[in-house]
């Protein structure tokens, strides 16, 4: 697929990098796609990659990642308009408690929203493998065909994904994770992980 990511730093960079290497045509959208940073991130991501502006990225793009700090967001999707029914991947969070999916919903002109990668931290999306198992990375949104892409994209990457249904679902699932990292990350750092376990109901033909 062709990827744009409008973001190149921590999340972008990697999401970025990750699907490159996976065969999928990227496109990074930079304020300065000339600049050095950029350089090294696509000697890094190979020859799949490339760096254009933000506009470039999302005309470029069949599926695009918004991968910028909340207080960019408003700005940047002032900046790429209509979005054409594309995906929009939507990984940001805020810091002040309020809904980064309600804004983002709000914000972009006629995309196809999907939440996903939110929560978890850059460090697990690029090695998301603990021994046998992959970490599992929550998708939310209304339209069903554009998680199937975003779910594929996912686990591609050898991430689990795990659909959760819409927005309050998501909202909830942000809440109780926050929740957690205050707990586990003082002990495990940045790159633990959470994963769902699940099986086939037992039907009790034993
Ligand atoms: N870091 C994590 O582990 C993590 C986990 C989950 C969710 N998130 C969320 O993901 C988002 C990105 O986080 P991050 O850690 O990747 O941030 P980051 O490393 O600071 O990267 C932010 C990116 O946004 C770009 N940017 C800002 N304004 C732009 C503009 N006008 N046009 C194009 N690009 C622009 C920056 O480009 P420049 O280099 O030009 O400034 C930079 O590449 C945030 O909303 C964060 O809350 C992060």
């Amino acid at each position: 697929m062709k990827i744009a990511s409008i973001g190149s730093g921590n999340m972008g960079g990697t999401l970025g990098r990750r699907w490159a290497a996976q065969g999928h045509q990227v496109m990074f959208g930079s304020r300065d796609p000339q600049s050095d940073k950029i350089r090294n991130l696509l000697q890094a991501a190979g020859t799949n990659a490339q760096a254009g502006t933000v506009r470039e990225a999302v005309a470029f793009g069949e599926v695009i990642l918004l991968a910028v700090l909340p207080s960019d967001v408003e700005r940047i999707l002032e900046e790429t308009g209509d979005l054409n029914n594309k995906i929009l991947i939507n990984c940001t969070n805020r810091l002040d408690g309020k809904s980064a999916d309600l804004e983002v919903l709000r914000l972009a002109q006629n995309a196809r929203v999907v939440r996903a990668f939110n929560t978890l931290a850059w460090e697990v999306i690029a090695n998301p493998q603990y021994g046998p198992m992959s970490a599992t990375a929550f998708l939310s949104g209304d339209d069903s065909e554009a998680k199937e892409v975003v779910t594929r994209l996912i686990s591609e990457i050898g991430l689990d994904p795990v659909d959760v249904g819409g927005s309050a679902n998501m909202e909830k699932i942000e809440t109780a994770m926050g929740t957690l990292w205050g707990i586990f990350s003082p002990q495990f750092g940045r790159d633990y992980s959470l994963r769902i376990l699940r099986r086939e109901a037992d039907t009790g033909d034993r």
